[in-house]
């Protein structure tokens, strides 16, 4: 059995050069395909608001259904490093909040690991997580828990000055001693200097080949979830076209009396039963 991964593991691999794709997992049965594949970080993504209860955006989720969810990824996640996000709102308001968040993830989920977003603003609140003895997974650049802030989905960046912004940010968290950094929206030449310029790993969605690694949430990279494919995005597969292919063959095998067949049921014995057609 391999061995469960850790953050020291996650950092090696910038240290190895070694490009490395991690996913977003939201049940046991995801964890556990994610997990299989040799994918070494599940995150428990607020993105479960859209792709699991079909909100709009992340922020109505909250800590609860975000646990319900983390326990079981991290069920499935036999070897991967299970990363909880913390919700909108369940770090922001106080050091205090974000403690009691951050412990509530990893007591009652089994989460090894929290992500939050922003930077220098949320210094206090990640160091007081580590303190607490829980790893930090930071987030900077386009922060869908400012959505209303940013006027929507939005690259972040492209100015000098929001330029400057992220890597401050970038910065702040790895001086807190987070184990890694989540890039999001932002162009490719500055993700390229951040993770120049960091030592810990960064992790891009949406900001071009040059991070560390990779992170994509699981239902866009399967063609699980169809009502937004952001550009950043590819599908891999379409299991959206499967399953709907597999359910309308159930539906009709069911209306033609074809399914169930005689392999998938019993008869009571020594009796003259048979089911009529
Ligand atoms: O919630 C999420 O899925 C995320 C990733 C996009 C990084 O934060």
């Amino acid at each position: 059995m391999k061995a469960k991964i850790t953050i020291r593991d996650i950092r090696k691999f910038k240290e190895d050069a070694a490009p490395f794709a991690t996913v977003t997992a939201y049940d046991y049965v995801s964890a556990q395909n994610a997990d299989t594949a040799g994918i070494p970080l599940l995150l428990v993504g607020d993105s479960a608001a859209m792709v699991i209860y079909g909100l709009d955006n992340t922020i109505p989720i909250s800590m609860d259904e975000l646990i319900f969810l983390t326990r079981a990824v991290r069920r499935g996640a036999k070897n991967a490093l299970v990363v909880a996000d913390m919700p909108f709102m369940s770090y922001q308001p106080s050091v205090e909040d974000a403690v009691r968040n951050a412990g509530r993830f990893v007591k009652e989920s089994g989460a090894e690991a929290v992500k939050l977003e922003g930077g220098t603003a949320y210094t206090s609140q990640i160091t007081a997580i580590m303190e607490a003895g829980i790893p930090v997974m930071g987030h900077v650049g386009l922060l869908p828990q400012s959505y209303h802030l940013s006027s929507g989905y939005r690259i972040q960046g492209k100015s000098k000055l929001e330029a400057e912004k992220i890597k401050d940010d970038a910065l702040a968290i790895q001086d807190c001693g987070a184990f890694a950094i989540v890039l999001e929206g932002i162009p490719a030449d500055l993700a390229e200097e951040i993770t120049a310029m960091l030592e810990i790993p960064t992790i891009g969605i949406g900001a071009g080949p040059r991070c560390d690694g990779q992170i994509q949430v699981l239902h866009d990279i399967i063609g699980l979830y169809n009502d937004h494919a952001p550009k950043h995005s590819k599908q891999f597969t379409n299991l959206s076209s499967l399953m709907q292919e597999a359910l309308k063959s159930y539906k009709s095998e069911v209306e033609n009396k074809q399914f169930p067949a005689a392999s998938h049921y019993i008869l009571r014995k020594n009796t003259a039963a048979k089911v009529s057609s």
